[in-house]
């Protein structure tokens, strides 16, 4: 780990899996371990863990789990009954594919496995999703920072995408660990990011450690912010990227994508191509997850809105290609995406201009 990278949120440790409970952050920062894999969906779905590419890592070491408990209870029949443990884990959160293709990628593994314990080839499949969005992280730390003109700057960002929320180092937070560490911006703006507030809670708390200035803003702040020139770039993670480029990502998204275009700020998506759904013709087909009133209507546990009223909660909007000046992959970076390029991307992993 580098001097900008000291956090895990999952980790596999002494045969059990580690979550750091992202609910309680910045106040308290506590581990829960798992060796079951319905609480481990447990923890996906009430957002112990969260961030697209965390979601697939830890579901990803969920099925180790589960293949330990089927071979101790059928012994070489443990594949009859691993199929409801990976639906399951599929059922915890509708929006981050990363979730789904890591459950694809395991169970492609157990296909190729015998009726022998399944343990060890698990967690080295698991493993490997693990070590490779890391590295995946750092290939487009590069690759965005790059992107960015002049040194000394500012940008804006949305959301978690940062340790927290990957295997490690972060994604749109990669991007900017990256160009602070080589001068190209020296000051990050973060949204807040209500209703959940991962910006406040999480993305300030990781670049607070990393010694990154950091301030925060209400997200109807951000406009304005725009206005005054400001910022160069708004730099966000996705959670899934349709074929045509179009971008869900967490709520809010949508509208700092609207107002980058209207002030000419440049638009950034980062994510590694697991983030990528190219049965999805465009963002239309994206499954949106609706989350709880209670996430609106109250804050830290304690109702603030007007008792009788009601609340709209999407997790998630899908940003239009035409809003993004830049998607940034570990296997290359799309400017202006098109259904085109992105193929491109997937095959040749090549720059498309
Ligand atoms: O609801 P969350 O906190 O899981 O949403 C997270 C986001 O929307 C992130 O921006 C996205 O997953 C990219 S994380 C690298």
């Amino acid at each position: 780990m580098n001097q900008h990278d000291t956090i895990r949120a999952v980790e596999w440790i002494d045969g059990q899996l580690r979550l750091i409970d992202q609910r309680l952050l910045p106040q308290e920062t506590r581990f829960n371990t798992y060796d079951d894999v319905t609480a481990v969906a447990g923890a996906i779905r009430d957002m112990v863990v969260r961030g697209a590419p965390a979601i697939g890592v830890t579901a990803a070491y969920g099925v180790v789990l589960a293949g330990r408990v089927r071979f101790a209870e059928a012994g070489a029949n443990w594949q009859a009954t691993i199929a409801q443990d990976l639906a399951t884990l599929a059922a915890s959160r509708p929006t981050a594919v990363n979730l789904f293709w890591a459950l694809d990628r395991m169970k492609t593994r157990i296909a190729q496995l015998d009726g022998g314990d399944p343990e060890a080839a698990l967690l080295a499949e698991a493993t490997a999703i693990h070590e490779e969005d890391v590295a995946a992280n750092y290939r487009m730390g590069e690759l965005g920072a790059a992107l960015i003109e002049g040194t000394g700057g500012a940008v804006l960002t949305h959301c978690n995408t940062g340790s927290l929320a990957t295997g490690g180092y972060g994604t749109a937070l990669g991007v900017i660990r990256s160009a602070f560490t080589s001068g190209r911006i020296a000051h990050v703006f973060a949204d807040e990011t209500r209703p959940w507030l991962q910006g406040a809670r999480l993305t300030a708390w990781e670049l607070v450690q990393d010694r990154v200035p950091v301030t925060l803003l209400a997200d109807g702040a951000a406009a304005y912010l725009m206005k005054q020139g400001r910022v160069s770039w708004v730099i966000v993670g996705a959670d899934r990227i349709a074929a045509n480029g179009d971008t869900a990502n967490k709520i809010g998204t949508y509208s700092a994508a609207v107002n980058a275009k209207h002030h000419g700020v440049k638009f950034m998506v980062v994510a590694p191509t697991s983030t990528i759904d190219m049965s999805l013709p465009t963002g239309a087909g994206i499954p949106i997850e609706q989350r709880a009133a209670d996430e609106v209507l109250a804050l830290a546990g304690k109702r603030v809105a007007a008792q009788g009223a009601e609340a709209w909660n999407p997790s998630f909007d899908v940003t239009p290609a035409e809003l993004i000046d830049a998607i940034v992959t570990e296997k290359g970076v799309v400017l202006n995406p098109t259904p085109e390029k992105m193929r491109a991307l997937q095959i040749n992993g090549v720059r498309v201009d």
